[in-house]
């Protein structure tokens, strides 16, 4: 079962209220990318880990961990999903499986990449890290007022990473961009084209970093990952 991570980090950050990027915000010393990166290089399954960065990216090459043999690099593009792209297919036909993975979610824990990788090659399908949703849901009439209250027994948020057979992800993303379809993870893709995806319970702590107030919440959760 050949694996290779995909991590976008091409991003700009829009929401993050700073001129640097936020896979290069730090926490305790080490940049959030480093962090990210640290802890799929813990999963031996990974065999190559492709960073893909935006085109004025100056910064990744200066890090100590961009010396590592199991990571390279790729250009991405405008969106996140161009940014999957161009790192899936610069994969070529060498690895069996992708295991995509947002540079922002620095919390992520091995045991919970290793569920993931356990069950889609058991199983030979695709799935995401994803949890239940613990809040009531409401639905939003156009007003902003609340419009119904949504059931959330069938609820889930997802999370990254998610990991699906190269050959599958590619053709899945092809099929969905010709269809102009908004795409905002891989699973999307996956679904636009029938295919089934696993939902793997992950921890909600796998925070994706978009505005500056969670930093300090990821700072917290890196802390307790070490004691
Ligand atoms: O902006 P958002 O929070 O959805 O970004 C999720 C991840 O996708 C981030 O790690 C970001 O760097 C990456 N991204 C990318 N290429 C883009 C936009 C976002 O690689 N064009």
């Amino acid at each position: 079962h050949s694996i290779a991570a995909i991590v976008p980090a091409a991003g700009v950050g829009k929401r993050m209220q700073s001129d640097t990027p936020k896979q290069y915000l730090t926490i305790g010393g080490k940049c959030v990318i480093e962090h990210t990166l640290e802890k799929l290089l813990q999963v031996a399954a990974i065999e190559k880990i492709v960073v893909v960065l935006s085109k004025h990216d100056d910064v990744f090459e200066t890090l100590a961990i961009a010396k590592h043999p199991r990571i390279s690099t790729e250009i991405g593009g405008a969106e996140r999903v161009d940014s999957v792209y161009a790192g899936l297919t610069s994969l070529n036909d060498e690895y069996q499986w992708a295991l995509v993975h947002d540079a922002a979610r620095p919390c992520v824990e091995p045991g919970d990449i290793k569920a993931l990788i356990a069950t889609c090659t058991e199983s030979t399908e695709g799935g995401l890290l994803a949890y239940p949703a613990k809040d009531t849901i409401k639905r939003a009439n156009a007003d902003g007022n609340v419009e119904t209250t949504v059931s959330r027994e069938l609820i889930w948020h997802a999370l990254t990473p998610q990991m699906y057979k190269v050959h599958d992800l590619v053709k899945a993303i092809d099929f969905s961009l010709a269809q102009q379809f908004t795409i905002t993870d891989e699973s999307s893709a996956i679904e636009a084209v029938n295919k089934p995806s696993h939902l793997v319970v992950g921890s909600s702590l796998n925070i994706k970093i978009t505005s500056p107030e969670d930093l300090h919440l990821a700072e917290m959760i890196l802390q307790q990952q070490v004691n």
